[in-house]
């Protein structure tokens, strides 16, 4: 299934199909707060919150944006309570058994990122099958940040480049930006273009540090569970509206 001809028929009228994000990240904030308002549990807005990443990545496979990346889970998330913890953790597991027939189905080729081998077993032997089984998929690039940071991401890709220059593979002259790339859990993965955070608050939280270097900053006061098609119409036409100088002058 190739992703243009569902965007030319599916793609608001006011968008430009010449100027969409080649990659979207969202750092879906606001879970805890969106069940809080209403009088409910944390972990009935992060339940929520899975339908609603469900619908965006569909939205985006609609419109014609070829990847889309989730914060799921922090390595500074640890630090919660753990019943939330845990909750989440199995939340991962029952959503990855739960979609992966489907996602196989819509041709999505789907990636986990972070310090996986941190996770629970039997979260990681789901990952691994979803990792295995949508690799040969070739329409829309879903990658999930889990127990993900941006620091320890770099820290991990100067550990592997530092022992390879250690047993004689590379030399420290052949490190350079490319090299570098190579060693980060999104390597093959283009880098966002547009992050959109969501309930308000003004900061990256050690996500994709490396690759966020140009990617272009939308923040909405919108909860993430209430972040629906149009939120995400409203970011992608704020998104088209940037003048992307990349350090550059436009004349
Ligand atoms: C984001 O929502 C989901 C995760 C970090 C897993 P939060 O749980 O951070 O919700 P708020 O920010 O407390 O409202
Ligand atoms: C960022 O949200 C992490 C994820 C969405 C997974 P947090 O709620 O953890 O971030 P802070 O604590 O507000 O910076
Ligand atoms: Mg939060």
């Amino acid at each position: 299934m190739s992703l243009e001809p569902i965007a030319l028929q599916q793609l608001p009228k006011d968008l430009d199909l010449q100027r969409l994000p080649q990659h979207v990240a969202v750092i879906m904030d606001g879970n805890g707060r969106w069940a809080k308002n209403r009088g409910r549990p944390r972990i009935m807005g992060h339940q929520k919150g899975v339908d609603i990443l469900k619908n965006l990545l569909y939205c985006c496979r609609d419109w014609g944006v070829p990847a889309l990346t989730a914060y799921a889970f922090s390595t500074e998330n640890w630090g919660r309570p753990s019943e939330e913890v845990e909750f989440l953790m199995t939340l991962f597991e029952r959503v990855l058994r739960r979609e992966l027939e489907e996602m196989m189905a819509e041709n999505v080729r789907i990636r986990f990122v972070g310090n996986l081998e941190k996770l629970p077993q039997s979260l990681q032997s789901e990952i691994a099958k979803a990792m295995q089984d949508t690799e040969a998929n070739s329409g829309i690039q879903f990658t999930v940040a889990t127990n993900y940071g941006g620091r320890e991401e770099i820290v991990q890709a100067c550990r592997a480049i530092a022992s390879k220059v250690e047993q004689g593979y590379i030399q420290a002259t052949d490190i350079d930006e490319d090299l570098f790339e190579q060693h980060l859990y999104t390597k093959g993965l283009h880098h966002p273009d547009l992050l959109i955070r969501t309930s308000g608050e003004m900061r990256i939280s050690n996500f994709l540090l490396w690759q966020m270097a140009y990617a272009e900053i939308y923040v909405t006061d919108t909860l993430w569970p209430d972040f629906d098609r149009s939120e995400f119409h409203r970011a992608l036409l704020a998104y088209q509206k940037r003048d992307r100088r990349f350090g550059r002058v436009n004349i």
